[in-house]
């Protein structure tokens, strides 16, 4: 198995403003890399030169302090960050030292709280607009015609270029695009050979049927996937090792990538590693591509039964 370039990288055009590396650096875990913002600044250019352009981050993160190591990290290179596609979520509120007036672990969906913490991204970030926001997650207490405004309202001031979901199930990402004056681009779920619901419950479904590509955090599961003592965790990591012997490939974590990539839908994995070489492994999934039987007898091996 040859090692892929920058030049391998697909990309998915989502709308005339929008375009993502089909492999997405994610900085849920930035602060477990322990970098300073000029390491930060070198390893952000590494993932770059290899091919991926596209960050996925979110206010929450890191305490709510991981837009803003990323921020001072991209401040140090002038014209770096028009180079990157950045994608950040907003809405839910968990108590925190750097938000002391959080009592709660709540979500806030009004019109005030998404403009707020938009505009607070871009001041973490240092630019001044987002690629993509997405709502983090769905809250039993939505009015879609609010968020609509707040849509409508960062659009219209040009801090936000597109808007999508996270963890959205189908009823509520309908829900809101009946009242969104732009369509939702995405909606990011949690999607490895461990966490396959969202083939069950309908959730790619019927993104697959509006043509809208998802975006899967925790591909790896975290890492349970390449650690994981349980049979289940076991008996899938020898089915996709297995299925790697034909493609020459011993590379666990660019099976698993392989796997979400060959799905029809055109999954976006976003991967979570702060090391440059495992980014690297998602890259060389794109060359491989599981044929049915082959996607199928991972599934199978997940979901511990027989096909009906
Ligand atoms: N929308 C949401 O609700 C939501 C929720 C969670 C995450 N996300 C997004 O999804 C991204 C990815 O999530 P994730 O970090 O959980 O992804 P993941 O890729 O499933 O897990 C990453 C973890 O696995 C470890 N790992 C990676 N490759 C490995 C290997 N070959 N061997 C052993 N360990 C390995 C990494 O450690 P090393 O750094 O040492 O490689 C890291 O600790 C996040 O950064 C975030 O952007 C979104």
């Amino acid at each position: 198995m040859t090692k892929g370039t920058w030049k391998d990288m697909e990309t998915v055009r989502f709308t005339d403003t929008l375009t993502m590396d089909r492999i997405i650096h994610g900085h849920w875990r930035l602060l477990e890399w322990k970098l300073s913002k000029e390491e930060l600044l070198k390893f952000i250019e590494s993932v770059i030169e290899i091919g991926v352009k596209t960050v996925d981050t979110a206010d929450i993160y890191g305490g709510y302090s991981c837009e803003e190591a990323f921020g001072d990290a991209l401040k140090l290179k002038k014209g770096l960050r028009e180079k990157m596609t950045i994608v950040t979520k907003c809405g839910i509120m968990v108590p925190n030292k750097n938000r002391p007036q959080i009592e709660s672990h709540l979500y806030d969906l009004t019109r005030k709280h998404i403009i707020k913490s938009a505009e607070r991204s871009l001041k973490n970030l240092g630019t001044d607009y987002l690629d993509l926001l997405l709502i983090h997650r769905p809250s039993p207490f939505m009015d879609p015609a609010e968020v609509s405004q707040a849509f409508r309202e960062l659009y219209e001031s040009g801090k936000v270029r597109n808007f999508g979901v996270s963890n959205f199930k189908p009823s509520q990402f309908d829900l809101l695009s009946a009242y969104v004056d732009y369509p939702l681009v995405t909606n990011q779920v949690e999607i490895s050979p461990l966490h396959l619901k969202v083939f069950q419950d309908g959730t790619i479904d019927n993104l697959m049927m509006k043509r809208i590509t998802p975006m899967a955090w925790s591909p790896l599961a975290g890492g349970d996937i390449i650690n994981g003592v349980k049979d289940r965790e076991v008996n899938v990591r020898n089915t996709l090792l297995a299925i790697g012997e034909k493609y020459g490939e011993e590379r666990l974590d660019t099976l698993v990538y392989a796997f979400l990539l060959s799905h029809p839908a055109r999954i976006c994995p976003i991967v979570g590693s702060g090391k440059l070489n495992r980014i690297q492994n998602a890259i060389d999934a794109l060359k491989i591509k599981f044929n049915s039987e082959e996607w199928l007898t991972v599934y199978k091996a997940s979901l511990e039964k027989s096909l009906p």
